[in-house]
């Protein structure tokens, strides 16, 4: 997918709940991709750990790939890794639409995100809790997406820090702020999307609430009716 056509994609389906495949089994991963599709996704969520910017290691583009060939929803990669410009290409080879790189994790975000948009991929940069919005003001322009993580990353399962909320105002006030994506990234259930939403939050990341869930679709549907009603 282009990256005009993921922006499109994204910005049509807000507020949405995108399926973090941290959690799913993979040794199903064909029927796990048909289940959550057929629960509603309409973009699915990576999260790729390196063991050096998170005390944890998960997969790389090999999994993406696998992902890409089972599923025809766009891919959000998240890249929770040290010097992700020397990976970008290979992620977007793999099927990656969309690649958010962690703020903390380069030093010149802008370089990067336009990289990634150079690939025709969409570009998005990630905040830690502890990262001031401040610190991406130069970034905004260049991102078609901003992830404010609502844990520290690294693991699912977290609990939700709704200290993180007032920074999706902050986002759409900066220069270019009006035109992102906003996301949010862990500790969404049913008790914490609404809140999320009601901040400015449009593109909702859950890992547990649906994965550890018995039934993929009411777990979607329980979170998009939170995630409406109380916008
Ligand atoms: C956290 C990851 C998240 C995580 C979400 O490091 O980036 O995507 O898997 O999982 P839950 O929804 O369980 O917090
Ligand atoms: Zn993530």
């Amino acid at each position: 997918m282009s990256r005009q056509s993921t922006i499109e994609h994204l910005g049509s389906h807000r507020p949405s709940v995108l399926p973090s495949l941290l959690l799913c089994d993979f040794g199903n991963l064909a029927a796990e991709m048909e289940m959550v599709e057929q629960a509603g996704a309409t973009s699915l969520h990576l999260d790729v750990m390196d063991g050096v910017f998170v005390p944890n290691f998960t997969y790389g583009m090999t999994v993406v790939d696998a992902v890409n060939r089972v599923s025809e929803l766009p891919l959000d990669v998240h890249l929770m890794m040290v010097q992700p410009e020397k990976y970008i290409e290979q992620f977007a080879q793999a099927g990656a639409d969309l690649i958010t790189i962690h703020a903390e994790a380069v030093d010149d975000a802008p370089a990067v995100l336009e990289a990634i948009r150079r690939l025709d991929v969409a570009s998005g940069i990630a905040i830690n809790p502890g990262t001031q919005v401040a610190e991406i003001e130069k970034a905004i322009p260049h991102a078609d997406l901003v992830l404010v993580m609502s844990v520290q990353p690294g693991f699912g399962g977290q609990s939700f820090n709704e200290q993180v909320l007032p920074k999706f105002e902050e986002i759409r006030n900066l220069p270019g702020g009006e035109n992102v994506l906003l996301e949010i990234d862990g500790g969404i259930n049913k008790s914490t999307i609404g809140t999320a939403t009601a901040a400015g939050a449009e593109l909702l990341v859950a890992g547990s609430a649906i994965f550890k869930q018995a039934d993929y679709t009411v777990a979607v549907n329980d979170l998009m009716s939170e995630a409406k009603c109380l916008k």
